[in-house]
């Protein structure tokens, strides 16, 4: 079987499966929590090396100061506790966003899971956290522009070439999945989706569980990918 390398969701619809039962928001966000735990271990039991996870996009602070609470105190929780299980399985975390604007206990979370995983070499489970893709690609010139200021021939500059520019030196994106029912990237890792094939499901994030991310697996499988060319005798 054909597993993608590098596989990225964008975790949507936490909230809409908490109203829909009439629960508050925040036991969507909970909810989500577990299923990605479970995910993430699934995930590189299937053979994916990097699963990266939309968790909170620079815009998710235009939320209620109650919601944006509720996520940072997950957050915080996850990093200190949870990820105990996923550390154990040797899966290296890394947390790809802004710096700015984060609580000093956030910061600290994130350092602290780095920290404790760092040395992890079973898979990468990369969280982008305060992420916007725009903000990235304009971080990683801002970066490159130093280094052209310090004498970085860029005559020869590839597209491949602008990945160690990015939060973190991660490979292409293969794989995009969208769970909740909108059909947008919502601003996430518009850098490294640049080929990548997407899976888009009406099902809420909660209950995208093993099954349903074996059927993107199997989609994925039967996609054919041309980068631009073409495949002799292709479908
Ligand atoms: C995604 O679920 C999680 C975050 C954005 C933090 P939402 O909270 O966007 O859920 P819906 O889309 O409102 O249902
Ligand atoms: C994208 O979902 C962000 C995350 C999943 C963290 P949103 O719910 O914020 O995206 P829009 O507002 O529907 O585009
Ligand atoms: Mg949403």
């Amino acid at each position: 079987m054909n597993i993608p390398n590098h596989v990225a969701i964008i975790m949507d619809g936490n909230g809409r499966w908490a109203t829909k039962r009439g629960l508050d928001r925040s036991m969507g966000h909970l909810e989500g929590s577990k299923t990605l735990e479970k995910l993430a271990i699934h995930a590189l039991d299937r053979g994916v090396k990097v699963l990266s996870v939309y968790a909170f996009s620079t815009d998710n602070f235009k939320r209620s100061q109650k919601e944006v609470d509720y996520l940072m105190n997950l957050i915080v929780k996850y990093f200190n506790t949870k990820f105990e299980k996923i550390s154990k399985k040797g899966i290296k975390v890394l947390v790809s966003g802004r710096k700015t604007n984060l609580r000093e206990d956030v910061l600290k979370a994130i350092d602290n899971i780095e920290e404790k995983t760092k040395n992890n070499t079973a898979g990468i489970l990369n969280i982008c956290l305060n992420y916007g893709g725009q903000e990235e690609i304009i971080d990683g010139a801002i970066k490159l522009a130093k280094d052209i200021n310090n004498g970085l021939d860029i005559s020869n500059f590839k597209r491949e070439d602008f990945y160690k520019y990015l939060y973190h030196e991660l490979p292409p994106i293969d794989l995009l999945i969208r769970t909740g029912g909108e059909l947008r990237v919502s601003n996430f890792m518009l850098y490294e989706l640049s080929y990548s094939e997407f899976y888009f499901t009406n099902t809420y994030f909660p209950d995208f569980d093993k099954s349903e991310f074996n059927k993107a697996l199997f989609m994925y499988e039967n996609r054919d990918r041309r980068f631009g060319g073409i495949i002799e005798n292709s479908k």
